[in-house]
């Protein structure tokens, strides 16, 4: 029996050994804490009289003041990793504030904020119509693969964004909904999503950099189709190249926005290669701030492009726009492309129909 007891063990040790104990060693840690912090309670206790009032001369320290003092919970443990001997500290609590707390606000408002603009203005202006009607030609906007490049960001940064603000968000709004076993499966795949679909994220990132930059230079007509409100809140229709104010400050947003995410991500992603505890608590708080504030702004790109404007989701979606609409949103646009022999033809399905 003994003989065979020993094997066990002796197996089970073989096996387990390190890393078992170093759990073990964790869990007793964390139950020295709650014990300590139990204790606290009836020490302060200890230093009241029998009615209730404070011995002045009650030498007993609690845990409970230490704690005050020194402001953390550190000492001394025996795994490799020697941050984990640090339980709690202040900057600990100050970033489980912000995570908590500040950041949900900043995303709540931003967020929420937009939406709540953009449906007011949609109630307010309607969908800005191609006024002068459809003339029956299209002008090729986009090439293959442009539009290639913007879904596939497209596609990969709505899934970051749902994995994302289900980081933020998820635990207060998701969980309480489907309940424990659901949001931890859902949590894990989203995790995934997130880490692996970041690669094709950033590479979108760079391909829009390089493929638009020379349309995206801010100019002064860019001044101009500024204080014309752009065509969008008044009806007129201020002359724009291929890119006008609005579409650059969305350029750059993607750009400086998808460069910042990408950096911060990677730091957190890889973690302690480049920085310290305090050095990965900025890129968390930086990668939060940034993405939720891309989130909102990316709603109004989506909105302009869809049910904001007559004749704008063509331009990525078939690749061609109607002439007159880049007549009337990209007028210089369409005269450097006329003046380079870049005819308007009649859309593909028009040109296919047979004469009557
Ligand atoms: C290259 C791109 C990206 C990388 C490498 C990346 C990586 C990460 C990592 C490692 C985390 C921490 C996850 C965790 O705590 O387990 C995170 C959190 C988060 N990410 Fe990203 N991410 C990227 C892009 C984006 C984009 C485009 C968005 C939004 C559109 C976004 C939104 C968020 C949000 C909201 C959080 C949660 C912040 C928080 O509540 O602490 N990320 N990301």
């Amino acid at each position: 029996m003994a003989r065979l007891l020993g094997r066990f063990l002796g197996r089970f040790s073989g096996r387990f050994s390190a890393r078992f104990l170093t759990r073990i060693g964790l869990v007793a840690g964390a139950m020295v804490v709650v014990l300590v912090v139990a204790a606290a309670v009836p020490a302060s206790a200890q230093q009241r009289n029998p009615d209730g009032s404070v011995n002045p001369t009650a030498s007993s320290v609690t845990e409970d003041k230490l704690f005050q003092q020194l402001d953390r919970i550190s000492g001394r443990c025996s795994i490799p990793d020697q941050k984990a001997c640090t339980i709690e500290q202040p900057a600990g609590r100050d970033w489980r504030h912000f995570h908590e707390v500040t950041l949900r606000w900043i995303g709540a408002v931003a967020i929420i904020g937009m939406l709540a603009l953009l449906v007011l203005f949609y109630l307010v202006r309607g969908m800005v119509r191609i006024e002068a009607g459809r003339s029956g030609r299209v002008l090729v906007r986009f090439s293959t693969f442009e539009r290639l490049v913007h879904w596939m960001t497209a596609s990969c940064f709505i899934v970051l964004a749902l994995s994302g603000l289900n980081i933020t968000f998820g635990k207060r709004l998701l969980l309480p909904l489907i309940g424990p076993e659901s949001f931890s499966d859902w949590s894990q795949w989203a995790k995934y999503a997130h880490n692996y679909l970041s690669f094709p994220f950033t590479l979108g990132v760079v391909l829009i950099f390089l493929m638009w930059i020379a349309w995206n230079i801010p100019g002064k007509v860019d001044l101009e189709w500024l204080k014309e409100g752009g065509g969008i809140v008044g009806h007129k229709h201020p002359p724009a190249g291929r890119f006008n104010a609005g579409q650059k400050l969305i350029y750059w947003i993607v750009v400086l926005g998808g460069g910042a995410v990408a950096a911060t991500g990677y730091i957190m992603m890889f973690p302690f290669y480049l920085t310290d505890v305090a050095g990965m608590q900025t890129a968390q708080m930086i990668h939060g701030i940034v993405a939720l504030l891309f989130v909102a702004a990316m709603l109004g790109h989506i909105y302009i492009g869809t049910i904001g404007m007559e004749g704008a989701f063509e331009a990525m979606g078939t690749g061609e726009v109607d002439l007159n609409w880049a007549k009337e949103h990209h007028s210089l646009w369409v005269e450097k492309e006329l003046g380079q022999g870049r005819a308007a033809t009649p859309p593909p399905q028009a040109a296919g129909t047979p004469a009557e």
